[in-house]
């Protein structure tokens, strides 16, 4: 595990950038896992920079976001469909067609299979971008007594529920269910970039890197990671 300490939301932002870039452009036809959240904006807005100055080219990349909520329509502003194409798919050179978002709008166990699968197909994640939550999880693999493996559909923890409500006008809006990449498919990413800033996340972050390895602590099993990154800023 290599643990970057940063000073602030816009070093996290732009050393998690640099890293992605340089996977980028190692290989252009890179496979990402991505995630949405307050975390990442910066992250996405420093590609998108680098992008408008032509000097990264997103055309060969193929994408696998973690999560989506249930209920809520793609064109709904608090979807991260929605979030993903305000903050990075409409501003940069990403093919439509290599772009995937976990889809709940239909057969939710169908769509979880084709998802594992179209990962797999593609060779797995190449490097998986992970936000963290205040009770611990990833994507959102809620904290519980088993880790599950591929992605599958999920009662969203209260706390989950709680800390998004800032998003929604109303709480009561919130949904209560998502469709989450498992801890496998996050697992065999070949690597992960986790980043988290500000005091609040400062005990979990501390919990999952150095505590017992536990699945009431999901982003503990990080530590099991062989190419874990982590960019943390305590401000
Ligand atoms: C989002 C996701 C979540 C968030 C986590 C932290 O796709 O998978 O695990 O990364 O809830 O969210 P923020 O960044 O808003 O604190």
């Amino acid at each position: 595990m290599r643990v970057y300490q940063v000073s602030g939301y816009r070093e996290m932002s732009q050393r998690a950038a640099d890293l992605i870039i340089a996977q980028i452009l190692l290989n252009p036809q890179s496979v990402l896992g991505l995630a949405t959240g307050s975390t990442p904006i910066g992250v996405y807005e420093r590609l998108v920079e680098k992008h408008n100055r032509g000097e990264l080219d997103c055309s060969g990349l193929t994408t696998f976001n973690l999560d989506e909520y249930c209920g809520l329509s793609e064109e709904d502003p608090q979807s991260y469909h929605y979030f993903m194409n305000s903050h990075l798919f409409s501003k940069v050179n990403i093919r439509k067609d290599k772009i995937h978002i976990p889809d709940p709008s239909g057969d939710i166990e169908k769509e979880c299979k084709q998802y594992d699968s179209l990962i797999e197909a593609h060779g797995g994640i190449d490097l998986q971008l992970l936000g963290i939550g205040n009770n611990g999880h990833i994507g959102f693999n809620e904290p519980g007594t088993v880790y599950e493996g591929g992605t599958h559909c999920v009662d969203l923890d209260e706390s989950t529920i709680q800390a998004n409500a800032r998003f929604f006008d109303n709480p009561d809006d919130v949904p209560r269910k998502a469709v989450t990449m498992g801890m496998k498919s996050i697992m065999l990413a070949k690597k992960v970039l986790l980043i988290a800033n500000g005091e609040a996340k400062k005990a979990i972050l501390e919990k999952s890197l150095y505590g017992p390895i536990t699945p009431m602590v999901p982003a503990s099993v990080l530590q099991l990671h062989p190419g874990l990154i982590v960019v943390w800023s305590a401000d």
